[in-house]
């Protein structure tokens, strides 16, 4: 087929129709896991909330290919370019060797011993060593597989007689055998895999499919762009953050229009395009650059003599701490958590009294006993007090009095530490809280610039003082000038929910003084080197995340490392921090762990306001706005806007170097929905009739849902599906204020002005709701007919139904009930109106709860349930096939309307989730609609069973528990049933006594 342009204008999008959620989810939470392995981390980890490369992929593709009218073919298709078929997993590394192979084939029933014995062979080696000429390929005969493994001079191999495809074949076999989570934790990511290798493969299909002639995903991507719009597709993100978004578009040959309000995001974004993208000769080029700038520093310290000692051993980190006067005993303390320096080496700081002096000597001790290593991990600060021995008395005193904290007029709390002024880098004598350097860790003269060196740790000497002294009175000379030419940050901190922390518990005003001397030494010289060169800022951002006063010591096993400031989203002031000599700074200045994936197409990045008109045209908007974002994006930012904005390069010139708080958008209400609507009508009005918009947010609540329906409305928008992607993982929650999961929004121009009325609108939605689902149910039901162990689409995907079904309806009109819905969105919201739009997502939701109905339980059933028994069965069915996310039970909580679901879990952990059972209830929590529900009795009833009551008295209680019992026999018959089936394996005890109980209801004398 030749390609002609705009010849699918018309054609509905793939991700309009259908998207494998689950498979996307599995792939995205293992990209999050990769931490600092995803692709664009390496620029900078301390940007949070990156969204996935494989659900930006996901997304340009799902917008970009048609969808037919044979969905199973499209979905295969989408699967092979995804990597995420059963085919694809063999390439991407789930290999086994042939015997376990073998074994699992044999275990789930797909291999019968004719064709085992057809598939593999056996070799026999005369001895370990390889090639011995007596070596042998025996066939295999199955039922000597025992004595095969046991004997080491027999391995199960691949036959050599059988081609590459049959055993191709066989392995994907042994792909099946497995569920996908197994598959995509034992596999490697997409990304990782060389392009070729894992695509090569799935041209002919994809292009028997669609029509196509690609070999490569920009000849692809140019090909679907030109029948949809006529040309490349041009994508574009004007939220773009960390670049993720623009940064895959551009990788699979999308022409990118990428844009933030900050210039940090900018930068970063800018850089993934242009560093992660770059050529082979401009990769060289900035390398070459880079090495310039590293050696040119180093020979400056070196020069200087502040790094070196007089044997010739060079610093590689200094750990410094607070140290502070003990209001009772007036000695100087200093101040750490621990004194431990190193787990790995049973390395402690001792701390010697100094009577003349009334201070405490630090003392560096290697191999220490376990014991010494118990006590200096007491350290000297523990639960907010200073904490210390003296003449064997122990003196505590709360942090807070030696700050001298008190309460303002306002509430707030004030202390009595100096604000530092801006020609201050390190405390005056007089401060409450002084700073001392009280080790080093060298690295040994022998070793220096070697692959592997030696390192040990040692006290501070009069020379390495001496040197102090030298470094400080530098910075003293030179701070005003640097500071003038922008070398080093002038510019006051804002107070704000983050960075009050700064100035609360330091005293610190203005950025350069989260900065030792040594640091604002190091980096002005780094800074000086490479103030012109775009890519080289990238890495300096870098450079200034892992070398502050913020920077925490990790003295853990196996670590002895200085930590990143923004390993979380806080500034953290810690007592203690390490500061790294040029030779370790230099870690975090090279490319070594920055990939490489060239970007052949046009890019742009701007920093400019999201609400403000764009000025390029656009055909697909892929969109990941501030919507309830934890993340406090201007205040992080603050920190590295600090140094660079003084002298951007050329290439960063033209954007403004403010974080501009007052114009970020955030959080929820009028003067959000108002931002969101500029936004996406920016959007809208730069797309074409046929373009697309996919808006990422996070599902909370349904109001969420009734403030997008109205932000739609607003920017001339029609939603035409939704899609859920489970984004969560246990790690990234533990660092705090990660968004738990993804919707997806899909939506188009609305083109037409229609009218309808609330009664008309409900039966709408119902049969929306309906439609859509039994659409996803049939899919599911005839994927699996093909082969396919797991279902496509989950609960969560259904419910998700339901409210796309919604506000595809509700958006899809102007006017409802004679109200003008795009006026309405765009005036304030009356406080207390009647939120029409609001009852008809809930009532969607309702409907398609109704169709969630867990296998096992009759619709009369499940009818007669309260909201919590319904969440309790649906959750008890999911825990049954291994489902533990604490997303899964946050989503049925809200769909059911249990407002506290909490009670009814015995735990909550993100990943390891799971409701109470019997055992767990105890005799309590008969209060609330499960309290009072019949399923609580039954389980009241299992847990007296288990304790091993009498079965009258179990009986006797169970029908006092239940109103109208004689009524309720038959839901509780079916609980027992449901409940034993569920929990056979799980809780086999409280399976047994639900049949128990089945038996004593069904074969009660009545009357
Ligand atoms: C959720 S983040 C995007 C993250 C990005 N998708 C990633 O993977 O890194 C939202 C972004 O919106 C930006 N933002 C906030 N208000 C804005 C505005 N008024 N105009 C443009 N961008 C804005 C923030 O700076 C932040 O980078």
């Amino acid at each position: 087929m030749s390609i002609i342009p705009l010849a699918w204008k018309d054609k509905p999008s793939l991700i309009e129709r259908l998207l494998p959620a689950q498979k996307i989810s599995a792939e995205a939470q293992k990209e999050r896991k990769a931490g600092a392995g995803q692709t664009l981390t390496a620029l900078g980890s301390y940007w949070k909330g990156r969204k996935p490369l494989i659900l930006a992929k996901a997304c340009v593709l799902g917008a970009l290919l048609p969808a037919t009218d044979n969905p199973e073919a499209d979905l295969e298709v989408f699967e092979l370019l995804m990597a995420i078929d059963d085919e694809a997993f063999v390439r991407r590394g789930f290999r086994k060797n042939p015997i376990k192979i073998y074994k699992t084939l044999k275990a789930h029933s797909r291999l019968n011993n004719q064709t085992a014995s057809r598939l593999f062979a056996v070799r026999w080696r005369e001895s370990r060593k390889f090639g011995s000429k007596n070596d042998q390929i025996l066939p295999f005969d199955p039922s000597a597989i025992d004595e095969i493994i046991v004997d080491p001079n027999k391995t199960l191999i691949w036959n050599p007689a059988i081609d590459e495809q049959t055993r191709l074949k066989w392995e994907t076999e042994f792909v099946r055998c497995h569920d996908y989570p197994t598959r995509v934790s034992e596999a490697k990511r997409p990304e990782e895999c060389d392009d070729a290798t894992l695509y090569g493969p799935i041209w002919d299909r994809v292009n028997q499919h669609l029509g196509t002639n690609a070999h490569s995903f920009p000849e692809l991507v140019e090909q679907l762009g030109t029948l949809r719009f006529g040309h490349r597709p041009r994508v574009g993100d004007t939220f773009c953050g960390s670049g993720q978004i623009p940064f895959e578009a551009a990788r699979l040959g999308c022409d990118v229009y990428a844009s933030d309000l900050n210039p940090i995001a900018c930068m970063l974004t800018w850089g993934a395009l242009n560093i992660v993208g770059a050529d082979e000769a401009t990769r060289r080029e900035i390398e070459a650059a880079q090495k310039a700038v590293a050696e040119a520093v180093d020979r400056e310290i070196t020069a200087l003599g502040i790094e070196h000692d007089e044997h010739g051993n060079r610093a590689k980190a200094y750990l410094y701490c607070l140290e502070t006067r003990c209001p009772h005993t007036g000695w100087m303390v200093p101040m750490a958590p621990s004194w431990v320096i190193s787990k790995t080496r049973n390395v402690v700081a001792k701390l010697i009294p100094n009577y003349d002096q009334k201070r405490f000597e630090i003392e560096i001790v290697s191999g220490v006993s376990e014991a010494e290593m118990t006590a200096a991990a007491k350290g000297t600060v523990q639960k907010g007090d200073l904490v210390y021995v003296l003449d064997g008395e122990e003196y505590r005193t709360p942090i807070k009095t030696i700050r001298g904290d008190y309460r303002l007029p306002d509430g707030t709390t004030g202390n009595k530490l100096r604000r530092w002024e801006k020609h201050d880098f390190m405390p005056r004598p007089d401060d409450i809280f002084q700073e001392r350097l009280y080790c080093i860790q060298w690295i040994t003269a022998g070793t220096l610039g070697k692959s592997r060196q030696e390192t040990f740790f040692a006290s501070v000497t009069p020379a390495d003082l001496e040197r102090e002294r030298k470094v400080e009175q530098i910075v003293r000379e030179n701070l005003a000038a640097w500071q003038e030419a922008g070398l080093v940050p002038d510019m006051p901190i804002e107070p704000g929910e983050k960075t009050d922390e700064l100035i609360r518990t330091r005293g610190w005003t203005y950025w350069h003084h989260l900065f030792n001397p040594r640091q604002l030494l190091m980096l002005s010289k780094f800074h000086k080197h490479m103030i012109n060169n775009g890519s080289l800022n990238v890495m300096f951002s870098k450079l200034i995340d892992w070398n502050s006063r913020l920077c925490r010591w990790n003295s853990g096993e196996g670590n002895d490392k200085i930590e990143n400031l923004f390993y979380n989203q806080a500034y953290n002031c810690f007592f203690n921090f390490g500061s790294r000599g040029y030779s370790y700074v230099i870690n975090h200045w090279s490319f070594d762990e920055i990939k490489q994936f060239e970007v052949n197409n046009d890019w742009k990045v701007f920093a400019c306001n999201a609400t403000s008109s764009l000025s390029l045209p656009l055909d697909i908007g892929i969109t990941d706005p501030p919507y309830a974002d934890a993340v406090h994006y201007h205040e992080i930012t603050e920190f590295f806007i600090a140094w660079l904005r003084k002298n951007p390069p050329k290439e960063f010139a033209d954007w403004v170097w403010d974080s501009r708080r007052a114009l970020a958008i955030q959080g929820k209400g009028e003067k959000f929905r108002q931002d969101m609507i500029a936004a996406y009508s920016a959007l809208a009005n730069h797309m074409p009739d046929n373009g697309l918009q996919i808006v990422m947010f996070t599902h909370q609540d349904a109001e969420v849902w009734s403030d997008m329906a109205s932000i739609m409305w607003g920017a001339g928008l029609q939603v035409t599906a939704a899609w859920y992607i489970a984004t969560e993982t246990t790690s990234e929650l533990k660092k705090g204020g990660y968004v738990q999961g993804t919707v997806l929004l899909v939506a188009r121009k609305r083109l037409q002005d229609t009218s309808a009325y609330r009664d008309e609108l409900v039966e709408e939605v119902r049969q929306e709701v309906a439609h859509q689902i039994e659409t996803m149910v049939g899919l599911n039901q005839s994927t699996q007919g093909k082969g396919r162990t797991e279902n496509l689409f989950e609960d969560a995907d259904l419910q998700m139904a339901g409210y796309a079904a919604a506000l595809r309806v509700l958006t899809g009109y102007r006017r409802i009930d004679g109200q003008d819905m795009v006026a309405a969105a765009l005036r304030p919201r009356p406080k207390g109106e009647r939120d029409i739009v609001r009852e008809i997502i809930d009532y969607a939701v309702q409907v398609a709860n109704e169709h969630l109905v867990p296998e096992g339980i009759a619709q009369g059933v499940w009818e007669g349930c309260c909201g919590a028994e319904r969440f309790y069965l649906k959750m008890m069915e999911l825990e049954a096939v291994g489902l533990k996310k604490l997303d899964n039970y946050q989503n049925f909580a809200k769909a059911f309307r249990v407002g506290d679901y909490g009670e009814l879990m015995a735990s909550q952990q993100p990943n390891n989730a799971r409701l109470k059972n019997a055992l767990d209830f105890k005799k309590s929590s008969f209060e609330g609609e499960f309290g009072r529900s019949a399923l609580r009795a039954v389980l009241f009833a299992l847990y007296e069973l288990q304790k091993e009551a009498d079965s009258d008295e179990v009986m006797e209680h169970l029908r006092s528990l239940v109103p109208n019992y004689h009524m309720r026999r038959d839901d509780l018959v079916a609980f027992c049933q449901y409940i034993a089936r569920k929990r056979e394996h799980r809780y086999p005890e409280e399976s047994s006594a639900a049949n128990i109980l089945f038996a004593l209801i069904r074969n009660e004398r009545l009357g």
